[in-house]
């Protein structure tokens, strides 16, 4: 449709039927749907009318090429004006072939893998109906206790863009209209969700202005940028106003400063949550709040269809702001092209070859084994399939590995840790035991476990946390693994054997039970699809791990927050003069985390040879140029993520020891060396000042090359006016 075609159609709708557009419905409300009607709790007080229903906007939760067809096509027979219905779901790492995620994908410092990963979740998407995914999840996040850390990329700005960027081009593609394999991208939650005091899920966000846009704002501008769609609103308050009923935020920054003329969409709820929030008086205070601050889709309460009209009755709202609101959802039906094929690329057919096809799996594979970080190995990796080993632990043989936003993904179908090492290693080779549950104990299991561990010449112990005590509403105080695994652990390393600790987690985790007695620690997150396939080739050495942290590990849980991109402090621990008291340190805790930002190991090793610069100064618009030369050093080919880090020694705010700037993946061969370089302009010299403004300052900056955030070699360097 044309732009006038489209105002024609809004000019032909009823107040009503505008108001209808700004609501979405989950799928037991809509004719057609094979839940029509299981509408239990919350959703039956909605009192929401057929009218309604027959002039809402948007399905929520909708999946399957069948089912979505018979939603729209009852939908259009029903809605007066033949309008189509959105259908948005989360897909967050996958469709039903789940990838690692997101903060393993993270890890995995591989942009152009995570931007395939999100090109097959929308192909498996759109062939199933879905027009939108509510991804990619951006919000910073520098609190392990906070569940949702397993959804973000981790704890630097300029990291999290890139992945945003990704993303979204992968959601996306370039041509959303004909593209039958695309799907719409909606960035969240906006904005700043992941800073959620003391890491409780839904709590109190509040930071200053400048710290919102230096740190947590960047990477939703990324993808938007980028092109993104839509926005979601996050439940958290900025400023001490929800962002869902903040019109500075979402009106003046998103979408006067930075143009964003998409459409907004609360989070679940959260229009109405203004109440208890305690900014609105009631739902129609509610509607006005969220009306005011732009979002355009209230999703699954009914603060806009129940009192919009009011308000424009009242003179308060005009309808042509409706309309403004109704032409943005418009808009983006026309981009998706659903006038023209409100069916768009819902496909039975496709669906049975696409869907969890075999390439999807594999490139699922692919991502995990780059996902995985390994922590610790004191020589006991790669294993040697001769060798007699005992698989044990709750997640020896468990396929709760997609994680907690896995939706249409089935752990029935994942490949567990045991069948994975079953390809590498004979049966009789292959002892298996529990050991006991992800938080409880079994004494048969206990001891079966010890029996499987005496005969076995080493153990993989795989230990975690159960997919609920992560991801949204899964927030925890104490991040340790749970106390029978730690038991299990205990008793294991008594039997004097050799132990390579699995992990199968949401979050960084308080390893202090395990670190020092663990001979090796492999990191795997939630993997995926592809989980034991995976980490058993990493075990195996048949792959070589190469992801590094995008989210620190810290000692405890007391120290969190603990990010690498942090202050100096005006008493700095490690300064020459410092004082044996009076400095910023704990009295029970080093500062730094136990594993660092940038952090991971490999069955290689590299060396860093001198850092040369082209330059010791640089002025806008030059280039200062560094090189290193990284060579393997092993016996084995493997992959490098070198890591560029600035810091500004100077500024007229207090400035990161370190931010991360740029990276490069390299692959070397056994003794193979290559020269690795990386560009400074002034551009990436810049931050927010305390007029907010984006700009360098001439000075003192040092540039550090390095495997991690810590082991770096540093290159000073000025900028001149
Ligand atoms: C949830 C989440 C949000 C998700 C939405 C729809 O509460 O906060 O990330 O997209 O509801 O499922």
């Amino acid at each position: 449709m044309k732009e006038e075609e489209l105002y024609q159609l809004l000019n032909k709708m009823t107040l009503d039927e505008k108001i209808a557009q700004l609501m979405q419905l989950a799928t037991p409300f809509f004719k057609g749907s094979s839940t029509r009607g299981h509408i239990t709790g919350p959703m039956k007080e909605m009192g929401v009318s057929e009218s309604v229903i027959e002039h809402t906007g948007s399905v929520l939760g909708a999946s399957g090429a069948r089912e979505i067809k018979a939603i729209q096509h009852r939908h259009l027979e029903d809605n007066r004006l033949g309008i189509p219905l959105l259908m948005m779901s989360d897909i967050v790492h996958g469709f039903k072939t789940i990838f690692p995620v997101p903060l393993a994908i993270g890890c995995s410092w591989d942009l152009d893998l995570a931007r395939q990963s999100a090109e097959v979740a929308a192909k498996e998407a759109a062939v199933s109906g879905i027009h939108v995914t509510f991804a990619p999840m951006v919000d910073l996040v520098r609190d392990p206790r906070w569940g949702r850390v397993m959804e973000s990329t981790g704890e630097d700005p300029y990291l999290n863009g890139e992945f945003a960027r990704a993303f979204v081009q992968g959601f996306q593609g370039e041509d959303l209209a004909n593209d039958m394999y695309s799907v719409a991208a909606c960035v969240k939650h906006f904005a700043a969700y992941g800073a959620v005091e003391g890491g409780r899920d839904y709590n109190t966000v509040d930071l200053s202005e400048r710290h919102l846009r230096e740190y947590y704002l960047p990477a939703y501008k990324s993808a938007l940028e980028a092109g993104c769609e839509m926005v979601m609103t996050a439940f958290t308050t900025i400023n001490g106003v929800p962002a869902t009923g903040n019109r500075t935020l979402m009106n003046d920054v998103l979408r006067q400063e930075w143009g964003f003329e998409g459409v907004i969409i609360s989070d679940w709820g959260a229009v109405k949550e203004l109440i208890p929030h305690g900014v609105a008086q009631d739902l129609k205070e509610a509607a006005l709040k969220a009306f005011r601050a732009t979002v355009d889709i209230e999703m699954m309460t009914t603060a806009y269809i129940d009192h919009l009209k009011e308000w424009v009755d009242e003179g308060v709202v005009a309808e042509g702001e409706i309309d403004q609101a109704v032409m943005r959802i418009l808009r983006l039906k026309n981009k998706l092209g659903l006038f023209e094929n409100p069916y768009r690329g819902a496909d039975e057919q496709l669906e049975e070859t696409v869907v969890f096809s075999p390439s999807h799996r594999q490139m699922a594979k692919a991502l995990a084994v780059k996902s995985c970080v390994l922590l610790k190995n004191d020589g006991v990796l790669p294993l040697d399939q001769e060798q007699h080993l005992a698989l044990i632990g709750p997640f020896a043989d468990n396929g709760d590995v997609l994680g907690p936003w896995s939706w249409q993904g089935s752990k029935m179908d994942a490949v567990t840790l045991r069948q994975g090492l079953a390809s590498h290693i004979s049966e009789e080779r292959l002892s298996v035991a529990k050991g006991c549950g992800i938080q409880s104990v079994n004494e048969a299991e206990m001891m079966a476990a010890l029996q499987a561990a005496q005969t076995a010449d080493r153990i993989v112990l795989a230990l975690g946390e159960a997919s609920e005590m992560s991801g949204e509403a899964g927030s925890r105080t104490a991040i340790k693994l749970p106390k029978p695994q730690i038991e299990l652990f205990k008793r294991l390393k008594a039997l004097n054997k050799e132990i390579v600790v699995v992990l199968f987690n949401g979050r960084p985790l308080d390893l202090s039970d395990i670190v020092d007695e663990a001979d090796a620690i492999l990191e795997a997150w939630y993997p995926g699809s592809e989980a034991g396939s995976a980490v058993a080739d990493l075990l195996m050495g048949q792959e070589n791990p190469s992801g590094k942290l995008t989210m620190s590990f810290p000692q405890t849980v007391g120290q969190v927050p603990v990010y690498y991109n942090h202050f100096n402090t005006g008493r700095p621990l490690n300064a020459p003069d410092a004082q044996e008291r009076y400095v910023s340190h704990y009295l029970d805790s080093p500062n730094d985390p136990l594993f660092p930002f940038g952090y991971g190991l490999s069955y290689s090793t590299f060396t860093y040879a001198q850092v040369t610069s082209t330059a010791s100064t640089i002025k806008k618009g030059e280039t200062l140029t560094l090189t290193v030369e990284v060579t393997n050093t092993s016996d084995r080919p493997g992959e490098e993520i070198v890591q560029l880090y600035i810091r500004d020694h100077v500024g007229e705010v207090v400035r990161p020891l370190k931010e991360l700037k740029g990276f490069k993946r390299i692959s070397l061969q056994p003794g193979e060396s290559c020269q690795v370089q990386f560009d400074i302009k002034e551009e990436q010299l810049r931050y927010t000042h305390a007029d907010l403004q984006w700009k360098s300052d001439p000075g003192a900056f040092t540039a550090y090359v390095g495997p991690n955030s810590e082991h770096v070699t540093a290159v000073p360097f000025q900028l001149m006016d």
